[in-house]
């Protein structure tokens, strides 16, 4: 054969397994609105930066039939490429090859790219499409999804995890995605579960579809799996390239630097809190006013809301942005924002990034069913996280600071780098109503007048200890500050903290409450 005939052997034999599942299965694919794994790659690396690797590779299963059967690439494409020119190891299964199920050699590739990724200390990007273990592999499907969930828990907090959904997707196909950083999802095409409604129904006789057990709103609303919700696959891969933008390669590095801008935000930072501590705005204002160009990525949108988190730009360089949420429950810690709040935390001191919190909340909410939900190990965590935390840690107190919630949000006592508060912060054990009813509770009964005693006896506590200037005079908060002052005080800190060391004890690791 001339050299001329080995290349073009080597484009037939491309071309064929390039064609995944065949051209039934893709049009099955494209029919139900999803872009073929190839497509999706191509649609989220930089133009002509992927290069693929193990695109020969052919399952070695000889059950069930499997023996007379040829899954192009075994059902997953993996390579390299880059986005806004950094370099990412990515891997996306293809459905409409065995269902993008998982096999050994399938894993095989996984892994590989896994291990590529975490040598090379840069982000893994998984899209997944897949029905699961590969039911036909039997025990060697089970041991290559442990595999990945192994080296996904090693590279945990060393280099950024990115998954996908896109597709049906069960089993360890959701299990590997669970122990990644940042999930996305994209509407009606994306679902998750452990089982698949037709298990559901044999074992516990209940029916419910798929987009309603598992689809895409339901886990960034409900159950917090999801990260990031998308309307279009194009959406969710401008979302992930965003995300990229923030974060650094890896744990021994910064993200990188933009130019500095000053935030575009129309409002009046001083206008942003209402006159009456009562009522509630939004605090994505006060963010939108103090970050670069106005630019803030929301992370878990649309999951307890009554806590905010995403990545802003102060001076060009990335921040974590955690903030309590006055229009959502008044801005409370519970099991769930807790759970949000803490995992930012961590995600953020593990990749280096400062971490901003913006306070204004009345504590932990109370009631019975958070009690049973377990918000005393869940609210825990926020805790745990912000004392755990050695990244540069600042607050700014805009309005209520009470009690638990006090504490937990980065006060001094977390060893908070820098505490603010604005002129209208009340830093109280509890808001002024609630505690004059305890502490004067016999005036007020004894009182020709109840209420208007009340009303007296809310004032005396308000003037007493509802403001900044307790805390400040005790050092617990460095500088009680005018609004339009946050975003240069902000800088400087910041410009201050950037050779920040923090030293804990040397131990193999901690036990959080989980
Ligand atoms: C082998 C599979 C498969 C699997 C799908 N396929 N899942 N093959 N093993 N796990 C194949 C189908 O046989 C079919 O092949 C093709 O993929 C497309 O599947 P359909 O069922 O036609 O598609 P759809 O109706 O869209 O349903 C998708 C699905 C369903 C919801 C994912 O296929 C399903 O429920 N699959 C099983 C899910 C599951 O229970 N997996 C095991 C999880 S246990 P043909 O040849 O007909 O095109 C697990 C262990 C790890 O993962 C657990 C860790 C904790």
């Amino acid at each position: 054969m001339s050299l001329k005939k080995y290349i073009l052997d080597l484009r037939k034999r491309r071309e064929r397994v390039q064609q995944g599942g065949g051209e039934k299965a893709i049009e099955k694919q494209t029919a139900m609105g999803k872009m073929t794994a190839r497509e999706r790659i191509l649609a989220l690396l930089d133009k002509d930066s992927f290069t693929e690797y193990d695109l020969f590779v052919e399952h070695e299963a000889r059950d069930f039939g499997m023996d007379k059967k040829q899954l192009h690439g075994d059902g997953v494409i993996i390579g390299t490429g880059t986005i806004y020119g950094a370099p990412v190891c990515v891997f996306a299964q293809d459905f409409t090859v065995a269902g993008g199920s998982l096999g050994l050699m399938h894993a095989r590739k996984i892994t590989k790219i896994m291990d590529h990724a975490l040598k090379m200390r840069v982000p893994l990007i998984g899209i997944n499409d897949s029905g699961g273990a590969r039911i036909q592999e039997g025990v060697n499907s089970l041991a290559g999804y442990g595999e990945i969930f192994y080296r996904n828990t090693i590279a945990s907090g060393v280099i950024p995890q990115i998954s996908v959904i896109l597709g049906p997707c069960a089993g360890g196909a959701v299990y590997s995605p669970a122990l990644t950083d940042f999930v996305f999802t994209v509407d009606k095409i994306s679902k998750m579960f452990i089982t698949g409604p037709s298990v559901i129904k044999t074992v516990l006789g209940e029916e419910i579809s798929m987009e309603d057990l598992g689809g895409a709103r339901v886990h960034a609303e409900i159950t917090g799996n999801a990260h990031f919700f998308a309307e279009s696959e194009q959406e969710c891969f401008d979302q992930i390239k965003k995300l990229i933008t923030y974060i650094p390669w890896n744990n021994k590095q910064k993200a990188k630097a933009f130019p500095p801008k000053p935030p575009k935000f129309k409002k009046n930072i001083d206008d942003i809190i209402p006159g009456d501590p009562r009522q509630p705005y939004d605090v994505r204002d006060v963010i939108k006013a103090i970050a670069d160009d106005s630019d803030f990525f929301e992370i878990q949108e649309l999951f307890a809301a009554n806590i905010v988190i995403g990545f802003g730009r102060m001076n060009g360089e990335t921040v974590g942005f955690v903030a309590n949420q006055p229009l959502v429950l008044a801005g409370v810690l519970d099991t769930d924002s807790s759970d949000k709040a803490a995992r930012f935390i961590r995600y953020c001191d593990a990749f280096n990034i400062p971490i901003i919190t913006l306070e204004d909340m009345p504590g932990y909410l109370p009631g019975i069913d958070q009690e049973h939900a377990g918000v005393i190990r869940h609210g825990a965590k926020v805790l745990y996280a912000y004392s755990e935390a050695t990244v540069p840690k600042i607050t700014v107190i805009l309005r209520k600071a009470y009690g638990g919630g006090y504490i937990a949000m980065n006060s001094r006592h977390m060893h908070a780098d820098f505490m603010f508060a604005w002129p209208t912060a009340e830093i109280a054990v509890m808001g002024p109503e609630g505690a004059a009813n305890i502490i004067f509770k016999k005036e007020i009964e004894e009182a020709d007048n109840p209420d208007e005693m009340r009303k007296l006896k809310v004032q005396e506590y308000k003037e007493k200890f509802a403001n900044p200037y307790v805390a400040a005079a005790k050092g617990y908060i460095d500088s009680v500050i005018e609004p339009d002052e946050t975003r240069q005080m902000l800088l400087h800190a910041l410009d201050v903290s950037v050779s920040k060391e923090d030293h804990r004890p040397d131990k193999k690791h901690g036990v959080p409450p989980f």
